[in-house]
């Protein structure tokens, strides 16, 4: 990918706690929106380093974390968190899920994209994806298919690493050509 890294955070040092506690409204009372908890977060002085970090950023990265440590990944041992913003400033996040029957398990990013449809909303704004190592885990070709679903000209995919780069992609260069 060409796109430059525009954070960088030591993600195992990042004390998400914090931003999950501001969060936590979301899964407490669905009436709260990214937008009516931006201010906050965007004032918490925490231990992401990376100044251009934007508050949506900080938000769907704690999100995407906290989901990823829920993943359940017995066979391949690939932990992947994926957090949205939709059109109605809601988050979403979930995890991938694997079953003994491998060609069965469902990818983060399709988690992620079933809540936000399951909320009423219809619109993927941003998408953050989690890779459990120091590699970017760019969504896979069918992911990219249930994303450009829901996707237009603007959505952008945010990819980060657990040593803390964050590099952001138009979706439109993930899948050019789209069906
Ligand atoms: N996986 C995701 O959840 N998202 C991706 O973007 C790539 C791969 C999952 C699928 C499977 O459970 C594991 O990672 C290994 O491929």
């Amino acid at each position: 990918y060409a796109s430059p890294v525009i954070g960088k955070l030591p993600v195992a040092s990042v004390d998400t706690g914090h931003i999950l506690k501001i969060l936590e409204p979301i899964w407490k009372n669905k009436s709260e929106t990214a937008s009516r908890l931006r201010g906050r977060v965007e004032n918490t002085i925490i231990n992401f380093m990376a100044l251009d970090l934007t508050a949506e950023h900080k938000m769907l990265l704690a999100l995407a974390l906290k989901a990823q440590k829920n993943a359940h990944a017995p066979y391949s041992n690939f932990k992947v968190g994926a957090a949205i913003i939709d059109e109605n400033a809601q988050l979403h996040a979930s995890c991938n899920v694997e079953n003994a029957a491998y060609p069965l398990g469902q990818c983060a990013e399709a988690g992620a994209i079933s809540a936000m449809i399951a909320s009423g909303s219809k619109k993927i704004k941003q998408i953050l994806i989690t890779s459990p190592n120091d590699e970017f885990c760019p969504p896979c070709g069918g992911c990219r298919q249930k994303i450009a679903e829901f996707a237009d000209k603007q959505t952008e995919v945010h990819l980060a690493t657990q040593s803390g780069n964050i590099k952001t992609v138009k979706f439109t260069e993930l899948l050019p050509l789209a069906f």
